[in-house]
């Protein structure tokens, strides 16, 4: 048997290449993604040979996250339960999309994470899985060994002759790419308990901001992110730019109880600076220029295409579904948004588009204005029509 495992390098990973060896008598390829910060390539890749992997990948999946996976996302306007921007969300799909690449690729037979079984991330891989390629054997370890502790795991790898430098447990555990940082468990779990200062990865503590605020200008370009301050900018120094930027100011923390696909609730930190300003900066152009229904039905839908996201359903008919209708009047949001960052808040200043329906001759008070003040009477007439003849029929 052949298994390509999604391979990060922490202690679970390196414990299931043993492991898959033993209990399915497989040989395994260990696969990193790099979707931002990440351990050097020859570390990782010295660490699953020594663990016993047959194969290694490593591959830069930024450029492709950011553009074909959270830019996406950004033009739709999903947002999870009112906070969360997808960033671990966004990334499980891909992942899983070049695991089964290279499965298909060596002629393996299953793929293998090391998710646990509460978590959302399982459904993501295996959902993705399902989608694209259905016959596709998937193997969770965590969900089945009883290597319960981090002391069981590293024992299981002394008995298999293996020392392996353990940095720790954290006191967090972190996801992190390019689209924002997730941090959970620990201190985090009491709700009640404030976030403590270690918890802070990128973005700067409200306290600890700087005193001037800072302007920023993003251009759009059907949709899309395409320039900071005027310079053009390709789709990852975009967003490392901002997230700099936002994490300097304080920007883009939310602390969160959230529900999870397996029905759990759970407190969640997230840090997501650069991808908030650009959410925050192309709401603004979709006021300027959408037609107001089609605003309306747009924001609806996106609610809907985060709960896909979120519940693993990247490659679903429905999320490609509303990926279409929110893509289908792109080309009209292109322009520019001024904000300002300061003291953990953006602040839109200022915002044009080629395509803005705002008409100042529509809208102004002063003598220049064009609107049709008499139409507005028999308008009102009709529009409250219904209500007229409601209010007629009460108590009959
Ligand atoms: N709750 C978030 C999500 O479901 C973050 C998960 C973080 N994953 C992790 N391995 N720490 O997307």
């Amino acid at each position: 048997m052949k298994i390509v495992l999604a391979y990060s390098g922490g202690l679970d990973t390196t414990c299931i290449i043993p492991y898959l060896k033993e209990k399915y008598d497989a040989e395994v390829i260990a696969f990193c993604a790099l979707l931002g910060v990440s351990e050097d390539e020859d570390v990782l890749k010295g660490r699953a040979r020594k663990a016993g992997a047959s194969g290694f990948y490593f591959l830069d999946l930024r450029q492709e996250f950011v553009k074909n996976f959270c830019f996406p996302a950004l033009r739709t306007g999903a947002v999870y339960e009112n906070g969360y921007l997808l960033a671990t969300a966004l990334a499980r799909p891909l992942i899983a999309r070049e695991m089964i690449r290279i499965a298909s690729e060596t002629g393996a037979d299953a793929i293998s994470h090391g998710c646990t079984g509460k978590g959302n991330d399982q459904v993501r891989f295996e959902l993705a899985a399902a989608s694209l390629m259905p016959s596709l054997k998937v193997i969770a370890p965590v969900r089945e060994w009883d290597l319960n502790s981090r002391e069981k795991e590293i024992d299981y790898l002394k008995e298999k002759g293996l020392t392996i430098e353990d940095k720790g447990a954290g006191k967090y555990s972190i996801d992190r790419n390019l689209w924002g940082i997730s941090v959970e468990c620990g201190e985090l779990e009491d709700p009640w308990r404030e976030p403590p200062l270690d918890s802070y990865i990128t973005v700067s503590p409200p306290e600890k901001t700087p005193f001037e605020p800072e302007e920023v200008t993003i251009g759009f370009t059907s949709g899309d992110p395409v320039s900071v301050n005027g310079s053009k900018m390709e789709e990852v120094e975009l967003v490392e730019e901002l997230n700099s930027l936002g994490s300097l100011h304080g920007v883009g923390r939310i602390d969160m109880v959230e529900n999870r696909v397996v029905g759990i609730k759970s407190r969640e930190v997230y840090e997501s600076p650069g991808a908030t300003i650009l959410f925050r900066a192309l709401r603004v152009i979709e006021t300027l220029v959408l037609e107001r229904d089609l605003l309306k039905e747009k924001v609806k839908l996106s609610g809907e295409y985060a709960r896909a996201v979120y519940d693993g359903k990247w490659f679903s008919p429905l999320r490609e579904s509303i990926q279409s209708f929110a893509d289908a009047t792109r080309d009209r949001l292109s322009g520019e948004v001024r904000l300002k960052l300061h003291n953990s808040s953006v602040r839109v200043t200022g915002c044009r588009s080629d395509f803005s329906m705002y008409s100042e001759k529509l809208a102004t008070y002063t003598e220049a204005d064009e609107f049709s003040h008499e139409a507005a009477e028999g308008f009102i007439k009709l529009w409250g029509l219904p209500l007229r003849v409601w209010k007629e029929k009460e108590g009959k």
